[in-house]
């Protein structure tokens, strides 16, 4: 029999395949469940259901159903023990055969890419975050999308999905007149090469709309500005570049600490030319309509739209941030062949993208354009420790580089404390991946839909759900073997077949990774994926302490040796999925 990846996916298909060869059901469900580890593995709770429907007798309906499985010859007794048990319940249990061969076999991260990658099979899929806004600091609010989305990237790469990044950028707007404006009237000389442009830039926002809110002819003069950028003067076209390619540095820099891996930046702008193709197309088909000098669609079945209409171009002419959005739908669909879009963004945003989602959708429909699956991956706020939004003292947005500079020292506190000899040099580099990991990790394992309160000891905690304790946990594995001289990736010849309590809940927890993949990729949520790290090592630690890994048995000692090697394994992928590069000393 085969050794699968993912058991319960299988055994489920075996199930109905079996139901329909012998006459049960031509389209059984098995409705599979995790089952009480002392029954076994999982259980098929289908047949009941079905023998109501049927009429008939549960438990001999699923020994019918038994019977065919058996007979049809996918599974293998020694491997996968089959009962039936109460009313009509069919319990799998995997024996620790079966655990050891598929220890065996996936046994590498490659391993486990090649048999997730069935998951996403080569779709299309591209993923838009963390597309600030330019000519502004990334502040903490600017977390979030960056880890979140670069998770989510990394899982459905991993489970075979042709995934790209696209960074869609804020980068033209009403704003850049009231910028523009604050440039000119301060005598500002923009310089691209100074790192501190960006923090100066935004000086002269704040001046420019201090001066539009005092005075009208002020907002004229800022909208002229815009209007001068909009028609391609000189002038105003090289600041606005030169304000872009400044914030381009910036963010490079952040995304390079952030281990981001964006694959191309489509902002705003590049659309500004493509805007008129979706007024035409949404007006001839009949879905948007004049609404006081501005462009709108109505979603009048949804109550919560009957009176707020999707504006998508403004009563000035202007194009807005929804036009612009249904034209990126329209390239991504058309020149990048998507088939799924994922979008990721704060909570605020929830109802811009349901009518987004729905105005794409009736407009798709009316034009027999092929219809990609567009998913809003939205997350609360992070919050300080009186509840509100983290702010600085002055009620400022915290920067993203002073956190994560601040994790990092408190971080590299903690590294010299527990190890005294570390030479300067490496302390400082374990501690910018802890530091940086510890940020990271904590807004990940949190439900992302939740708000969550920031705090420095938890996130730096060695105990508990966080990336210091998983990192410390992968890099003690790594000085197990670093002690014995043993390979981690080796073939564990002669390892015994499993047989504590302890191994035998280990590989399960293992052998559980398809599953929590399956999770996760369905609600796109990776704090299920941090849970199970969490829980893995946690399992590990069980294992580790009540059985003697070096022992004079040889067999024992090559099968608890593989353990340790699949735990890191696991672990190690685990975390590089969130966007953190393990350690092997810490
Ligand atoms: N720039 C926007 C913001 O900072 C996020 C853009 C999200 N992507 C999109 N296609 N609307 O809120």
């Amino acid at each position: 029999m085969e050794i699968w990846f993912y058991p319960s996916k299988e055994i489920s298909r075996e199930l109905k395949c079996a139901a329909k060869r012998a006459g049960i059901c031509d389209d059984f469900d098995p409705q599979m469940r995790t089952a009480d580890p002392r029954f076994g593995d999982f259980q098929s709770n289908g047949v009941l259901p079905l023998a109501k429907q049927k009429k008939a007798n549960p438990r001999a309906l699923a020994q019918a159903l038994v019977d065919e499985l058996k007979s049809g010859g996918a599974i293998d007794e020694s491997l996968v023990k089959v009962s039936i048990a109460g009313p009509g319940f069919i319990n799998f249990s995997l024996s620790p055969e079966f655990l050891n061969a598929w220890l065996e076999k996936f046994n590498s991260q490659a391993q486990l890419k090649d048999a997730a990658g069935k998951f996403y099979n080569g779709k299309k899929v591209i993923i838009d975050y963390p597309s600030p806004n330019t000519a502004k600091q990334m502040h903490v609010g600017h977390l979030r999308p960056m880890v979140i989305g670069e998770a989510i990237k990394r899982l459905l790469k991993f489970c075979g999905a042709d995934i790209k990044t696209d960074n869609h950028i804020g980068d033209w707007g009403t704003n850049f007149g009231i910028l523009i404006y604050g440039i000119k009237t301060q005598n500002y000389k923009l310089d691209p090469d100074n790192e501190n442009s960006l923090e100066e830039l935004e000086q002269m926002y704040k001046k420019g709309s201090a001066l539009v809110k005092e005075d009208p002819k002020a907002a004229d003069e800022a909208r002229m500005e815009l209007v001068k950028l909009q028609n391609g003067d000189a002038e105003n076209v090289g600041l606005w570049n030169a304000i872009n390619k400044v914030s381009t540095a910036a963010f490079e820099r952040m995304y390079k600490r952030m281990s981001l891996t964006i694959d191309m930046t489509l902002g705003e702008s590049y659309y500004r030319d493509k805007v008129a193709r979706i007024y035409k197309e949404l007006t001839e088909t009949g879905l948007a309509e004049e609404n006081q000098g501005a462009l709108v669609v109505f979603h009048r079945e949804h109550e919560r739209f009957a009176k707020q209409p999707f504006i998508i171009r403004k009563s000035d002419g202007a194009s807005n941030y929804a036009s612009t959005d249904l034209a990126t739908v329209l390239n991504r669909v058309e020149n990048l062949g998507a088939e799924e879009i994922i979008y990721v963004t704060d909570g605020r945003q929830q109802d811009h993208f349901q009518q987004l989602f729905l105005t794409v959708e009736k407009w798709f429909k009316a034009k027999g354009y092929r219809m990609p699956l567009l998913r809003h991956v939205w997350f609360g706020t992070i919050l300080g420790e009186d509840g509100k939004a983290i702010k600085t003292k002055s009620g400022e947005p915290i920067r993203l580089k002073a956190l994560l500079d601040e994790a990092v020292a408190r971080a590299k506190a903690l590294v010299k404390e527990k190890n005294p000899d570390m030479d300067d040099a490496e302390a400082d580099s374990v501690a910018e991946t802890v530091g940086v990991a510890a940020v990271r990790y904590c807004d990940l394992a949190q439900n992302r839909t939740n708000d969550y309160v920031f705090s420095w000891e938890k996130l730096l905690s060695f105990d508990g759900n966080t990336a210091p304790y998983l990192l410390y946990a992968a890099a003690r594995i790594h000085s197990i073997f670093r002690k014995i001289g043993a390979e981690i990736d080796g073939r564990f010849e002669g390892a015994s077949t499993l047989e504590t309590e302890q191994e035998i809940a280990l590989a399960r927890k293992l052998i559980a990774l398809p599953s929590v993949f399956e999770l996760t990729l369905s609600e796109l949520r990776p704090h299920y994926l941090c849970t199970y790290l969490y829980e893995l090592a946690g399992a590990f630690s069980t294992f580790y302490n009540a059985n003697k890994v070096i022992v004079d048995d040889e067999g024992t000692k090559q099968r608890r040796l593989m353990l340790c090697a699949r735990t890191l394994r696991v672990l190690e992928t685990g975390l590089r999925l969130l966007g953190i590069e393990p350690l092997q000393k810490m």
